[in-house]
């Protein structure tokens, strides 16, 4: 019945019961009380690590160990490479997968969010919520650098690559594409985030394998169909990677360092290796 009445009362409602990994209330416990002086402490010396271990728990969303610890790595890796060039979502809701890429960037790296924001009669297929009220708030909360944030609002189907990567100041190294979950939207989203990308950047593409939204996975496949020069490379938790030919390798073997902590398989996708990672249920 409960599962019912939240169905009902939204298609964020869905999403949430769809994934069934909300973190809301479980890190939390285990850390000094939100707002004591440690917990303040450990915020200021290390917003990631507090972001990542604590913080996210407070924010609305659907993100699972699985996605957010792997991500934590791959960027790591993309440093050790020497790969930079800032963040980039398509799809913000309350910020919650924004705010551990803006935290994620250094130095002089750059954000750039991009959602409806408070004109969701546009938002076709009521995918999220997106407020702009409760992203600055949590960006606050989780000290995130505003100064190197920049947010448009708008319909990513009115968007250009070249808007993106002026607002980042370069090409972005990780781009998230949650926004519209339509066939049309996802295929936009992913052309735009290809546009935009560093060498070596990574796409992270949201729910291509969930029941919830058919038009992901359509949208994911006409985007492989015509001329791309990116490719899949993981499956982690509810997101689906991808990165240029050859980086895949590399990216790969930081998300096998995860064996034994999550389920692990290796696996193709429409012919390409793939890596896979999901928490247990
Ligand atoms: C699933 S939510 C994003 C979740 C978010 N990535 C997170 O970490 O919590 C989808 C978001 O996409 C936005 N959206 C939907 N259609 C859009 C469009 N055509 N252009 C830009 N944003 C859109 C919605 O307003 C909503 O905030």
């Amino acid at each position: 019945m409960k599962v019912a009445e939240d169905v009902r009362r939204s298609r964020a409602g869905v999403r949430a019961i769809q994934t069934g990994r909300r973190l809301r209330g479980t890190a939390e416990r285990r850390l000094a009380p939100e707002g004591s002086a440690l917990d303040d402490a450990q915020r200021r010396l290390n917003p990631l690590q507090h972001y990542a271990s604590k913080g996210i728990a407070s924010v609305d969303g659907w993100l699972g160990h699985d996605v957010v610890l792997p991500l934590i790595e791959l960027s790591k890796q993309q440093r050790r490479d020497s790969i930079s060039g800032g963040a980039a979502e398509i799809g913000i809701h309350h910020g919650q997968l924004f705010i551990l890429l803006a935290l994620m960037t250094e130095g002089d790296e750059r954000s750039v969010g991009i959602d409806l924001f408070e004109d969701q009669a546009n938002n076709i297929d009521n995918s999220g919520l997106g407020s702009r009220d409760a992203l600055e708030q949590n960006m606050a909360r989780a000290l995130v650098d505003r100064s190197r944030v920049d947010l448009i609002q708008g319909n990513s189907m009115d968007l250009t690559a070249a808007e993106i990567v002026s607002a980042a100041a370069r090409p972005v190294r990780l781009f998230s594409v949650d926004g519209g979950h339509t066939p049309e939207l996802t295929t936009n989203d992913l052309h735009l985030a290809e546009q935009s990308l560093a060498p070596g950047g990574i796409v992270i593409l949201d729910d291509a394998f969930s029941p919830v939204w058919p038009g992901v996975i359509q949208g994911l496949i006409t985007f492989l169909d015509e001329e791309t020069a990116l490719t899949p490379f993981g499956l982690i938790g509810n997101k689906t990677l991808l990165c240029d030919r050859s980086s895949a390798a590399t990216y790969r073997s930081v998300l096998a360092k995860f064996e034994g902590h999550f389920i692990y398989r290796e696996d193709s996708l429409f012919g390409a290796n793939v890596t896979i990672l999901q928490a247990p249920n």
